[in-house]
C-alpha cells in the first residue's frame, strides 16, 4: 500500500496509539500447519506518542520501556536492538520520505520476547500511530496488513495470529489455510481470568518455530497427528469458551501444555511454572507463544492473586490479567 496516495492527509503534532499484547489459549505451533488457534488480548500493552523529529535521518525510535532504553535508527550500524533497526528500516521503505522525519517515543509494560506478543503489539501501535499522526483513516484489515510487514522483521514467516488479535482485539479463533486466514470472534459466557509466570525470554519465535519444523520433518506422520490433536483441543475450547465451561477450558489447556511438551517446545521452568498453578488451584495451565522460555498462563476460577503470589515466592515475575470480553 502506498500511505502518500492515501486521501485527507491532516497533520497534528502529536498523535498517540496504543495496542495491546495477548496471550495464546490454545493451539501455537499447530496453528503454523493449518490448525486452529485461539487468542485473546490481554489489559496490558504497547504505547507509542508520534511526533515530527527535529531532524531527517530517521525515523527515529526512542524506547523508554522496550527491554532497551534508548535512541534507535535505521542505521545498520547503529545503537539499540537490530531488529529495531531493520524494523525502522523496513517502515522508511513502506512510508517513503516523509516516514524520515517521524519521532516514535515508545513505552510498554509487555515482557519482550516472551511470547506475549510485544513485538507484534509494537508493530500494530507504530502503524496506527503512524495513520493518527497523519489524520488518516485505515480499516482493520489495512492495519493488519501493514503491521504483519513489520512482524515479518521480527518473526521470519508468522501465522499471523499475533498481529491479527492485537490489531482486531477481542478473543479470535484463527485459522490459516494457505494465505487465507479465517478470523471469528469469539465470545465467552464468562470472563476469563489468568495469572500468568515468566520463566524468562524465549529464544526467539522464529527460531523455535523452523527447530520445530526440522523435528517434524524425521517424523511427519507422528508431529501431522499431534498437530491434528492439538487443532481439534482448540475446536472444543472455543465451545467450552461459548457455553462458560472454566473446567473443561482449564482440562483442555492442560491437555494442550501436554502436546507442547511433546513437540519439544516445553522446559523444565515451564512444566514447573505449570504444576505450581495446578497445586495451587488452577483449572489449568499451559506455556503461551512459542515457548522454549517464555510465559505460562494459568486459567483461574475466581482470584488469581493467590496463583500469581505462588509464582513470585518461587522467584518468577508474575501478573494477573483478564480477558476484557465475556460477561
Ligand atoms: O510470537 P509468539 O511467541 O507468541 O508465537 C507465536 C505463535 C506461533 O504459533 C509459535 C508462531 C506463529 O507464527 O503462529
Amino acid at each position: 500500500m502506498n500511505w502518500k496516495n492515501l486521501p485527507g492527509s491532516n497533520l497534528v503534532d502529536v498523535a498517540f496509539s496504543y495496542a495491546p499484547a495477548k496471550i495464546i489459549l490454545g493451539g501455537e505451533h499447530a496453528v503454523v500447519y493449518g490448525q486452529p488457534a485461539l487468542a485473546l488480548a490481554i489489559d496490558r500493552g504497547v504505547r507509542v506518542a508520534v511526533s515530527k523529529a527535529a531532524d531527517v535521518n530517521g525515523p527515529i525510535l526512542r524506547a523508554i520501556n522496550l527491554g532497551f532504553v534508548g535512541e534507535v535508527r535505521p542505521d545498520p550500524d547503529g545503537q539499540g536492538p537490530v531488529v529495531l533497526r531493520e524494523a525502522l528500516a523496513r517502515l522508511a521503505k513502506i512510508l517513503g520520505r516523509e516516514a524520515r522525519n517521524l519521532h516514535f517515543a515508545v513505552d510498554s509494560d509487555v515482557p519482550v520476547g516472551c511470547g506475549l506478543g510485544s513485538s507484534a503489539a509494537l508493530s500494530v501501535a507504530l502503524v496506527r500511530g503512524i495513520h493518527r499522526f497523519w489524520g488518516l483513516d485505515l480499516v482493520q484489515e489495512q492495519e493488519a496488513g501493514l503491521a504483519l510487514d513489520l512482524e515479518k522483521i521480527f518473526h521470519g514467516n508468522p501465522s499471523g495470529i499475533d498481529h491479527t488479535v492485537i490489531s482486531s482485539g477481542g478473543l479470535i479463533y484463527y485459522r490459516k489455510t494457505g494465505e487465507v486466514a479465517a478470523v471469528q470472534s469469539v465470545v465467552p459466557a464468562h470472563k476469563l481470568k489468568f495469572a500468568v509466570g515468566i520463566s524468562g525470554p524465549h529464544g526467539g519465535t522464529a527460531r523455535a518455530v523452523s527447530l520445530l519444523k526440522e523435528r517434524s520433518r524425521r517424523h511427519p506422520d507422528i508431529y501431522v497427528g499431534i498437530f491434528s490433536s492439538i487443532g481439534e483441543i482448540v475446536a472444543q475450547m472455543k465451545r467450552s469458551i461459548e457455553e462458560g465451561r472454566l473446567a473443561a477450558l482449564g482440562e483442555l489447556m492442560d491437555l494442550n501444555q501436554g502436546f507442547l511438551n511433546s513437540l519439544g517446545v516445553s522446559t523444565p521452568k515451564l512444566e514447573a511454572l505449570c504444576s505450581i498453578a495446578r497445586e495451587r488451584g488452577a483449572l489449568g495451565a499451559k506455556l503461551t507463544g512459542a515457548g522454549c522460555g517464555g510465559a505460562v498462563i494459568a486459567l483461574v476460577e475466581d482470584d488469581p492473586e493467590e496463583v500469581v503470589r505462588a509464582f513470585q515466592a518461587a522467584g518468577y515475575v508474575a501478573f494477573s490479567t483478564q480477558c476484557e470480553v465475556g460477561r
